[in-house]
């Protein structure tokens, strides 16, 4: 991500979560500690994404990140992952609309005006029968703005069919009011996200795996210019990556991964870059 903002590759900062660890409250060295990563492009607007269940942690976490300048702060409501749900968290919360609601609005009345208050949503927990009572409790919460992700949590990650996704999130879109929803899931071109918003009506979309197999995705909806990125561009980007990867095993792996997301498993250059040492590596792209 830290070669993605240096490179102009996106227009916001949205963070991984970062969780409160049920009713604890981050010092302020831990917080400057997690920001500090965000300083190299001070200028991008930072979205700093929240996970918890406790509304006195999440709202005083959420003012102690808002003092030291993010922009927005972001409620996890989405995360599937057991060992989140278990203690929860995340996704385990949509399966009551009243608690979505208490967490919102404790950490919209926390922050001052001027940072805003988002949430990230699935479709529900087992179902979604419920997208419209879930997206209400947090518009009713005041929250500025709704990531929606189309899957329930039960389902993960597995095929829904396309008109599911059509048809709730643009349920989520009608249940929002004027409240914007980003629709999200499985987008991986610009004429994907394009079709999304026409048939669905969403504000926008927020894209996660397709854009870790290209970076240069988000840049290419909001410009609207479907063209794959140029050698040059593939080339700084993974110069500006190697600036930043140590020499460890897991850094050369780390890298190497990078190569293959850029070019593609099959590509010449990853086939390559696999059989090169760590000192050739570094030769080859740093003088690309
Ligand atoms: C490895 C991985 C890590 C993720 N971490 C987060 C996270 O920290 N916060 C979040 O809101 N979503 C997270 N997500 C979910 C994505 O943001 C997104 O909602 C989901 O993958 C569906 O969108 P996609 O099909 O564009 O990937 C993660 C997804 C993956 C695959």
């Amino acid at each position: 991500m830290q070669a993605a903002a240096r490179l102009d590759l996106i227009p916001l900062w949205f963070t991984p979560f970062f969780s409160t660890g049920g009713v604890s409250v981050p010092k302020r060295a831990a917080i400057l500690r997690k920001l500090a990563p965000y300083r190299v492009r001070p200028d991008l607007p930072l979205v700093f994404q929240l996970i918890g269940h406790d509304a006195r942690s999440l709202s005083a976490t959420a003012a102690g990140f808002a003092e030291y300048g993010v922009q927005g702060i972001n409620l996890n409501f989405a995360c599937p992952s057991k060992t989140v749900t278990a203690s929860g968290n995340g996704a385990y919360l949509l399966r009551s609309p009243e608690t979505v609601f208490e967490l919102t609005q404790a950490v919209v009345e926390a922050v001052p005006d001027g940072v805003s208050v988002s949430v990230k949503l699935r479709a529900g927990w087992d179902s979604p029968d419920h997208i419209r009572e879930i997206v209400r409790a947090v518009c009713d919460a005041g929250a500025d703005w709704i990531v929606f992700h189309y899957r329930t949590a039960k389902e993960m990650y597995s095929p829904v069919d396309a008109s599911e996704r059509v048809r709730r999130i643009a349920c989520a879109v009608e249940a929002a009011g004027n409240v914007p929803v980003f629709g999200n899931g499985d987008i991986t071109s610009c004429a994907d996200a394009e079709a999304l918003v026409r048939s669905t009506g969403c504000a926008g979309v927020a894209v996660g795996r397709g854009f870790l197999s290209d970076p240069w995705l988000v840049r290419r909806i909001l410009s609207g210019d479907a063209n794959p990125a140029s050698e040059a561009e593939k080339s700084a980007f993974l110069r500006l990556l190697l600036a930043g990867t140590d020499s460890t095993k897991r850094g050369r792996n780390w890298f190497l991964e990078c190569v293959k997301m850029t070019y593609g498993a099959d590509s010449v250059e990853f086939r390559e870059a696999r059989e090169c040492d760590w000192g050739a590596l570094r030769a080859r792209w740093a003088e690309s």
